[in-house]
């Protein structure tokens, strides 16, 4: 079986990691579309040694299309999504547009992989900090989590293509003058407030990743506190977490339950310099977990680090494993 493919914001950064993981995992890719703004009118994106063309969406785009993969902001997904719906075909929405909707499962294939069971025609592929810290609390749930509390270190990828152009920039004239008006420095700095303030406080990504995560993981009610960080990386999002739990874990428990848990790697040597970091984990698919100890502050309290790249398990891969195993229930299903 090989499918029509629509990739929704196919230049951009997400948009180009999903044409690479779709090409290293063999999706049966038949035909396939790309499709982004105006500005990139007349680019070609080559997958499996082919130079396809990049065109704007119309209705027509979508026309035939079996599987949409959407890779774009919000605004994209929120005018595109019912048109590729109401032609018949399946979306993987990387976008937040749907993701808090109540009808919309929000799936990370490791944790509730059995949402896709009835092969929903839209899956929302969650934020790139909710994966790798749902992944790393999911084995954790037995010990009845309390409270999370969440410091994130997010690449620059994370602000898309833009971003990374501009870090590049700064990187090559750290000394630029800068306007009032201008935004902070990506480059030589660390920003504590990634996308607009809500009205208490947090920012907008700071109150996804405590949403997203909660309703992964299927505890609505569980305490998430976040503080988001962007920090000079080009690519890879850490995170500092601690958890409260019912029953205190120790380290080496948990390590032993994130070890039988897939798509989670324990790196927890560091004395021998061995930890999870973004220059080791970009570019893999794996969720990393280390530097894990006892919180002295609390019984039932546990430290750890977790390292994720966000553009593969954060984003690309995690959408196209969501399109496998919806294809896997297609064919099942015949
Ligand atoms: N970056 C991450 O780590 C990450 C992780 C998880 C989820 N996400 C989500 O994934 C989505 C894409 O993020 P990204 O980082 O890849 O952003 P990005 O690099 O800015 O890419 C945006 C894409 O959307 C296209 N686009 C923008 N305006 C358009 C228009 N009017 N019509 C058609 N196409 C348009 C762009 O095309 P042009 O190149 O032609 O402008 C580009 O292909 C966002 O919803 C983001 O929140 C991102």
């Amino acid at each position: 079986m090989s499918l029509c493919v629509a990739v929704l914001g196919a230049t951009g950064a997400v948009g180009r990691t999903m044409l690479r993981v779709l090409e290293e995992r063999s999706f049966p890719v038949g035909e396939l579309r790309l499709l982004a703004s105006e500005r990139s009118t007349g680019v070609r994106i080559e997958y499996r040694g082919q130079a396809h063309p990049v065109a704007v969406p119309d209705e027509d785009a979508f026309r035939g299309v079996h599987l949409v993969l959407v890779a774009s902001g919000n605004d994209l997904s929120e005018r595109w999504t019912p048109v590729a719906l109401r032609m018949g075909a399946r979306v993987v929405d990387n976008s937040s547009a749907f993701r808090m909707h109540d009808d919309v499962p929000l799936v990370v294939p490791e944790v509730n992989g059995e949402r896709l069971s009835a092969r929903p025609r839209l899956v929302a592929n969650p934020n790139c900090c909710a994966v790798p810290l749902a992944m790393a609390l999911a084995p954790l749930r037995g010990a009845g989590l309390t409270r999370v509390v969440v410091a994130t270190y997010q690449s620059i990828s994370g602000g898309g293509a833009e971003a990374l152009a501009r870090f590049e920039r700064e990187l090559d004239s750290p000394t630029a003058a800068r306007g009032a008006d201008d935004p902070p420095p990506l480059a030589f700095n660390v920003i504590p407030m990634i996308d607009r303030l809500e009205a208490n406080g947090y920012t907008h990504e700071e109150m996804k990743i405590a949403r997203e995560t909660r309703k992964i993981l299927d505890l609505p009610e569980l305490p998430i506190t976040v503080t988001s960080v962007r920090v000079p990386v080009r690519v890879g999002h850490s995170h500092a977490v601690n958890v409260t739990a019912e029953r205190a874990l120790t380290p080496d428990e948990a390590r032993d339950l994130w070890r039988a848990s897939a798509g989670i790697r324990v790196l927890d040597d560091p004395e021998h310099g061995r930890l999870p970091m973004p220059v080791d984990v970009a570019g893999t698919d794996d969720v990393v977990v280390g530097r894990v100890r006892r919180d002295l502050s609390h019984p039932g309290g546990l430290d750890f680090w977790v390292v994720a790249d966000n553009l593969r398990k954060g984003a690309a891969t995690n959408a196209v494993q969501i399109a496998e195993q919806l294809t896997r229930a297609e064919v099942a299903s015949r």
